[in-house]
C-alpha cells in the first residue's frame, strides 16, 4: 500500500502571513495522523518563510508516525538535522527567490558534497532521500552517493499543459521508478500532486510513498484537515 506523507508547510505559511501564533502546523500534524496518514513532512528553509525551528523541534516530539525533514545540504541544516534527529531527511535544492522547490537536485554535479552529507546523516541513523528529476543520470548518481531513497519530482507531470505531455511525463516517472528500484533505491514521489492527478502516480508499482502538501492544505481550509487527508488516502490506496 502506498504511504502518504503530508507536508504541513503551508499551514505555517498562513500563520507567517500575520506573524501570528495560529494556525499551528504542529496541531495540523496531529490531525493529519488522526486521519490515518503515514507521516509528516516539513521543509525548514534557509529564509524560514514558513516552518520555524520551533515547529521542527515540536514536530519531532509530537509526531508518532514518521517525520521527514526536507532541507538544503548546507552546514546549518545538517547541524539542525543531527540535533533534532528526524526519521528521514530529504535533500532538496533551494533558491531564495523561488515560490516553491523548482526542480530536482543536481546530484551529478554535487556528488562529492552530497556523499559527505549523506555519510554524516547516516552516522545519526537518519534515512536519506534525494529529491531528483526523473532522469537516469541523477538516479544513478543518487545510488553512487549512497542515498537510501529517491523522491521523484512530479512537477513536470503535474504542470503539463496538455494530455500528451502529461502522458510522456508519466511514462518517464514509471521508467525512472523502475530504474531506481533496480538500483536498490527506495522510491517516493511528490510535488504538485492533487486530487485530480494523483492516481496514475500512486499506481506506479515501485512508488512506496507520496509526499503531498499544497493540495491537501488547500482543501483542508475548506473541508477540514481530517476530511482532506481521508479523501487523499482513498484515492491513493
Ligand atoms: N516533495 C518535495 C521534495 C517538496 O519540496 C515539496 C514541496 O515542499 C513537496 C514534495 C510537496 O509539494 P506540494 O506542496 O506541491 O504537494
Amino acid at each position: 500500500m502506498v504511504r502518504l506523507g503530508v507536508n504541513v508547510d503551508h499551514v505555517a505559511t498562513v500563520r507567517q502571513a500575520r506573524l501570528a501564533q495560529e494556525p499551528d502546523p504542529v496541531a495540523a500534524a496531529v490531525l493529519v495522523e488522526l486521519a490515518g496518514a503515514d507521516g509528516i513532512v516539513c521543509h525548514l528553509r534557509e529564509d524560514r518563510r514558513h516552518i520555524q525551528d520551533r515547529d521542527l523541534k515540536l514536530l519531532k516530539q509530537v509526531v508518532k508516525t514518521h517525520l521527514n525533514l526536507e532541507m538544503a545540504a548546507t552546514d546549518e541544516m545538517v547541524k539542525i538535522a543531527t540535533e533534532v534527529l528526524p526519521d528521514m531527511v530529504t535533500l532538496v535544492p533551494e533558491k531564495r527567490q523561488e515560490l516553491t522547490t523548482e526542480g530536482g537536485l543536481d546530484v551529478v554535479s554535487n556528488a562529492d558534497r552530497l556523499r559527505e552529507v549523506i555519510k554524516e546523516l547516516h552516522a545519526y541513523n537518519i534515512v536519506v532521500s534525494l529529491f531528483v528529476d526523473p532522469d537516469i543520470h541523477q538516479i544513478k548518481a543518487a545510488s553512487q552517493v549512497e542515498a537510501d531513497y529517491v523522491e521523484l519530482h512530479t512537477g513536470e507531470y503535474a504542470n503539463a499543459e496538455d494530455l500528451n505531455t502529461q502522458m510522456e511525463e508519466l511514462q518517464k516517472l514509471r521508467e525512472m521508478a523502475a530504474a531506481a528500484s533496480k538500483l536498490k533505491l527506495g522510491v517516493s514521489a511528490g510535488h504538485g500532486l492533487n486530487y485530480q492527478n494523483v492516481r496514475p502516480v500512486a499506481e506506479i508499482p515501485q512508488v512506496e510513498e507520496l509526499n503531498i502538501g499544497h493540495s491537501i492544505v488547500a482543501r483542508a481550509v475548506l473541508v477540514g484537515m481530517e476530511r482532506a487527508v481521508r479523501e487523499m488516502l482513498e484515492l491513493i490506496r
